[in-house]
């Protein structure tokens, strides 16, 4: 569904017109729909019915607070990579026991924080990272409940910066060393086993892959078993892809829920899933100001106020975004590349993109960005980090301001030598 719908020819997010938010907050800004968010957890919630689940919400989509608290109020918890997130998840208001935590690299002073907290489990994905977290828990006299991140081999079939479950990936504990691992991980103190854990990519967008993973993770819950293992939790990660205009339409919830169910109700086990991009992707626009029309010898530029800082997606990853006016016109649509002020050719979002004709002053909304925008934002060439506006109904809100100049500038210290 679309929270982002036209009214006479304006846009509006839920009740309130975006044009009127542009005029208070200034451009360029996020903005997110409340409705959408919860329209989006409650998909998922639906489509598994009674299956014991937890949605940890992979934070590293969005962690603005005011996103994570409207999830956590739905029932979410948290997937979390770094120590953080996991302080946003918990100042947000999601409990510790709901929090899984994941990552390549634990550090010593993480796994300290995240077990005084209370947290929910650690998916552990590698040896060393084993041993380091049985010390620390055992010294805190705490025990650490623990899921092996399985590296299943498998092609996600997604861009390939953003695919995790191939042998070659940095990700995961191979899957056939899985085995041996646990063996040694019963024999440690401070270390609980509950489970296996995988995450084979991001904006997968067929059931395939997932399939051919859980069922391998399944097949190696009955090894575990056999071996005797208590294995009680499969996390399955996060994963499944949301239509960005002009893709296909990827699986939805339903689809994805009815395989899962099929691939591992026989071993009754928890199921948690770490949903990121599903949640929020869509729930999410960058609302920019046209700055100038610029005519070049081949192309017509639309050069606007948001810029590779504020949204790096197309940069990074080729990544396609829907971009539509703000106020609709019954006018014929021209082609624009619609580029940002930042000195690098890299700083283009569209290249040759149909959009009515725009004057300078006019307003844009880049769709689909609530998901690895504002979170992979910078600073660079010094422009202050944009703001992000939550609506609900008829209410917005702004969730996080503007910084000034003085803010961003004032974070240098000039080395002793260099001082007055
Ligand atoms: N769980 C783990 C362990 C992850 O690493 C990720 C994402 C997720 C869950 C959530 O995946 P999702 O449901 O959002 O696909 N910056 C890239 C995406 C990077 C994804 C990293 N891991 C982009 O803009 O496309």
């Amino acid at each position: 569904m679309n929270y982002f719908e036209y009214r006479n020819g304006e846009m509006f997010a839920e009740g309130v017109r975006v044009a009127d938010i542009a005029e208070k907050v200034g451009t360029p800004f996020y903005l997110y729909s409340t409705a959408s968010l919860a329209h989006q957890f409650n998909q998922f919630k639906e489509a598994f019915g009674d299956v014991d689940l937890l949605i940890c919400y992979a934070v590293k989509a969005n962690t603005n607070q005011a996103v994570i608290k409207t999830l956590a109020e739905l029932g979410a918890g948290a997937d979390v990579v770094s120590e953080g997130e996991m302080r946003r998840a918990l100042k947000a208001g999601v409990p510790a026991e709901k929090i899984v935590y994941s990552g390549v690299a634990k550090t010593v002073s993480e796994m300290t924080f995240a077990l005084n907290q209370g947290i929910y489990q650690f998916n552990v994905e590698s040896e060393p990272e084993l041993y380091q977290l049985s010390s620390i828990a055992a010294e805190l006299g705490k025990t650490a409940d623990i899921t092996f991140r399985v590296n299943p081999d498998v092609d996600a079939k997604t861009h390939a910066k953003i695919s995790t479950g191939k042998s070659e990936n940095k990700f995961g504990v191979p899957w056939k060393s899985i085995r041996e691992l646990c063996t040694r991980a019963a024999a440690l103190p401070g270390i609980k086993l509950v489970g296996l854990d995988l995450h084979i990519g991001s904006q997968i967008t067929e059931l395939d892959p997932f399939e051919a993973a859980f069922t391998r993770i399944s097949g190696l819950v009955e090894t575990l078993r056999e071996d005797g293992h208590d294995i009680s939790r499969i996390d399955l990660g996060g994963g499944l892809g949301i239509p960005y205009e002009g893709d296909d339409f990827p699986p939805l919830p339903r689809e994805y829920a009815e395989m899962v169910t099929r691939v591992t109700e026989h071993l009754n086990c928890k199921i948690i899933i770490e949903p990121g991009r599903f949640l929020v992707g869509n729930a999410g626009i960058l609302v920019s100001k046209v700055v100038y029309v610029k005519k070049g010898e081949e192309r017509e530029f639309l050069i606007i106020d948001a810029a590779m800082n504020d949204l790096v997606r197309p940069s990074m990853y080729d990544a396609y975004h829907g971009i539509v006016p703000v106020v609709e016109s019954s006018e014929e649509s021209v082609l624009y590349d619609v580029v940002g002020p930042v000195c690098e050719t890299g700083d283009t979002f569209a290249t040759n993109r149909l959009i009515t004709p725009m004057k300078s002053g006019d307003l844009l909304a880049i769709r689909s960005v609530g998901a690895y925008g504002a979170v992979m934002s910078s600073t660079y060439n010094t422009r202050p980090l944009i703001p992000e506006v939550l609506v609900k109904k008829n209410d917005f809100a702004v969730v996080r301001p503007r910084p000034t100049y003085d803010e961003i500038i004032g974070l240098d210290q000039l080395a002793p030598w260099l001082s007055e």
